[in-house]
Formats: structure tokens, sequence, C-alpha cells
């Protein structure tokens, strides 16, 4: 054991940052998640922080996955997660069922998580829907392997989208509460980093829904293995309102289409919504599709590219999973013996 894992003060400010985040492999990527996640992943990893990624299976057998798509998905997310810019060579890439260790701090937290709080938690309610009572019981207790993922490694950062704050907030009451209940300082409260301008991207059908890869109809969303003419398309076909674009951001209130079509534009030029409405304010949609359609094909094409070069290679992929998995678990494992201990598990010595 790691002395420094194990000091309160190791637990919370002085700890050193580390940044964990993960995606589902349920299905193709988004652009929501590129520009939500995979985007500011990179980022982070770049700023020289350490950064460890996960692709979340056990998360995404919460609902049925064919066997042979799950592989795939699998496979095709850490492409995407290469291809978009993560460098393994810097950033822990890994499949979660790879560590054994999530599930079972998962199985602690989700004695330490109580039913009330799971309750509350909107995702699972859009998820399950009218049906709860054929939801799985994984689908339900979905967030406090959410926060074993996170805790496992003592993660200080963790970048992900709107949607996920809440997931976030929980992983703080269960760190808090276990480190109450069992007179410890031992786990971090992470921080959620949910920033820039597209941290919550919406449907280019109805501009009050997520863009998300379960929607129904794949015009509400751009695929990261779409092809520029179909891109280009989506754009074209997405819906708006009738007026010109505003010059200040104040001007898209009320406009939750337009709003969507300039946070994209903006977050694929890396720059601010009103820097963005500085060059396209005035402008009609028939004039700014064009150039987002074009900024967009510019930006995911060559990720589109690369993602299918490295899919040519799965065994590739498989290595590069397989390699993180155990530099995961290296530093997983020393805190999951220390859970155990504090637990009142008995451990050989
Ligand atoms: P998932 O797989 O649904 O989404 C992965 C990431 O993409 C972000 N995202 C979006 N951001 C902006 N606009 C959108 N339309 C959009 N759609 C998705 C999500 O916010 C997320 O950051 N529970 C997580 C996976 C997870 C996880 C973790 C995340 C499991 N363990 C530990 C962080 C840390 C999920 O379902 O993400």
């Amino acid at each position: 054991m790691n002395e420094a894992e194990e000091t309160p003060e190791a637990a919370n400010g002085a700890l050193a940052p580390r940044v964990f985040s993960g995606i589902q492999p349920s299905g193709g990527l988004t652009l929501g998640n590129y520009l939500g996640a995979i985007k500011r992943f990179v980022e982070m990893q770049n700023s020289g922080i350490e950064t460890i990624y996960c692709i979340v299976d056990l998360h995404a057998i919460t609902v049925w996955q064919e066997p042979e798509k799950l592989r795939h998905a699998t496979r095709e997310l850490c492409a995407g997660y290469i291809a978009a810019g993560l460098d393994p060579g810097k950033s822990v890439l890994f499949n979660q069922s790879q560590v054994s260790a999530h599930a079972e701090l998962g199985w602690i937290f989700s004695c330490v998580a109580r039913i009330g709080w799971l309750n509350r938690m909107t995702q699972f309610k859009d998820k399950a829907g009218k049906n709860r009572e054929k939801a799985s019981v994984g689908l339900f207790s979905y967030p406090t392997l959410m926060a074993a993922d996170i805790l496992l490694y003592h993660a200080t950062h963790v970048p992900v989208g709107e949607d996920q704050k809440q997931h976030l907030e929980l992983t703080r009451d269960i760190a808090a509460k276990f480190n109450h209940d069992y007179g410890v300082d031992f786990f971090p409260l992470p921080e959620p980093v949910i920033e820039g301008t597209a941290t919550r991207v919406m449907s280019l059908r109805d501009g009050s829904k997520k863009m998300s890869k379960s929607d129904p109809s794949d015009m509400s969303r751009i695929n990261m293995t779409d092809d520029a003419d179909t891109i280009a398309k989506k754009i074209r076909k997405a819906r708006t309102d009738p007026d010109a674009l505003p010059s200040e951001a104040a001007g898209l209130e009320g406009r939750p289409e337009a709003r969507n079509l300039v946070s994209i534009y903006a977050a694929l030029a890396d720059t601010s919504i009103d820097a963005a409405l500085q060059q396209v304010g005035g402008k009609q949609f028939s004039q700014f599709k064009p150039m987002l359609a074009e900024l967009a094909v510019e930006k995911l094409a060559p990720i589109a590219a690369e993602m299918k070069r490295l899919m040519q290679d799965p065994g590739h992929l498989d290595a590069v999973l397989a390699d993180g998995a155990t530099r995961a678990h290296r530093i997983a494992a020393p805190i999951m013996e220390r859970t155990l201990d504090i637990v009142g598990m008995v451990r050989a010595r």
C-alpha cells in the first residue's frame, strides 16, 4: 500500500490530480460524445495530467447487448478514442471488465448507497420508462458501479457532459458516506468537469432533446463514422427557425435549435459562442448551414477515416486495451485492497 494513499491529506486536496472518465460501448459514437466528452479527454491528456479513460462494457450490459455487437462496439470505441487524439502511451485506455476490481468495489458501494438515492436518478427514470418492473437490477444500481469506476483510482477530476452531473453528485455522496461510516478519509470527493460550449449537444430534429445514440432517428444525430455527404445532409436537414442568427448569445434565448447549431459550430471551431456569433451573426440558416457542414466535415472526416483504418486491425486494439488494463489494475489494486481492509474483510498478510 502506497503511504500517500492512506493519509487523510491524500484523500483530499493534497492528492495529485488524476482524471478518470468513461463511455459506454452501446452503439456508435455521436457528436455529443465527441464534443461533450472525448474532445475534453484529449485536452486533459495533453495538459500533462494523469488520465485514465475507460470503455465501460459492464455498464453497457445493463440493457441487452448482442455479444458480437458489444465486442465490435468496444473495439470501435477504442478506435474512436485513438483516432480523436488519445494516445495509449500517455493515457491509460482500457475496458472496464478487464479490471475486476470495478465490479468488486461496485458491490461494496451498492451496500453504501441508499435505495432512496438511486430512486432519484433521472437517467434510470428515462431509460426504464414506464416499464420499471422489467428493467434490469443493473440499470437501477448503475450509478454505484460508476462511483466505483472513479473512486477505484482516487480520481480527482471527471470530464463528462451535462447529463452525467447527477451521477457525479451521487459518486461524491457515496465517497462521503463511506468515509463517514468507516471513520476514514480515504476516498476523495471527485470534481465533475463540465466545461466548454457543447456540454449538452441536442438532437438535430428537436432542440429540446439530447442528441443520443439511442434515438430511433439517425437524422437526429451525427455519428462519428458518418461520411462527409451524410454529415452535410444531416446538417442541411436540421430543424431551425425562420430568423437570421443573432450577433450576441442573448439573442439565442428561446431558440433551442439555433443555440444548438451555434454551440456545435463554436465547439468544433474551438471558440466561444460570442466569438462564433461575431462571425456568423446576421446570417440566414441557408448561409450558416453550409459553413457548419464544412467545418464539421473538416474536423470529423479525418477521425472517421482513422477509425476505419484502426478497425482493420482488431488485434492491435485488443492489445492496447490489454496493456491499459494491466496499468489500470496496478493503480487500482492497492486501493481495492485497502478498501477491503477498511470494511473488515480478512486479508492474507
Ligand atoms: P455515455 O456513454 O452515455 O456518454 C459518454 C459521455 O458522453 C457525454 N454525452 C454528451 N455530451 C454532450 N452532449 C450530448 N448529447 C451527449 N451525449 C453523451 C456524456 O455526458 C458522457 O460524458 N454513465 C456514463 C459512463 C460512465 C462514466 C463512468 C463516466 C460510466 N462510468 C465514470 C464518467 C466516469 C454514460 O452513460 O456515458
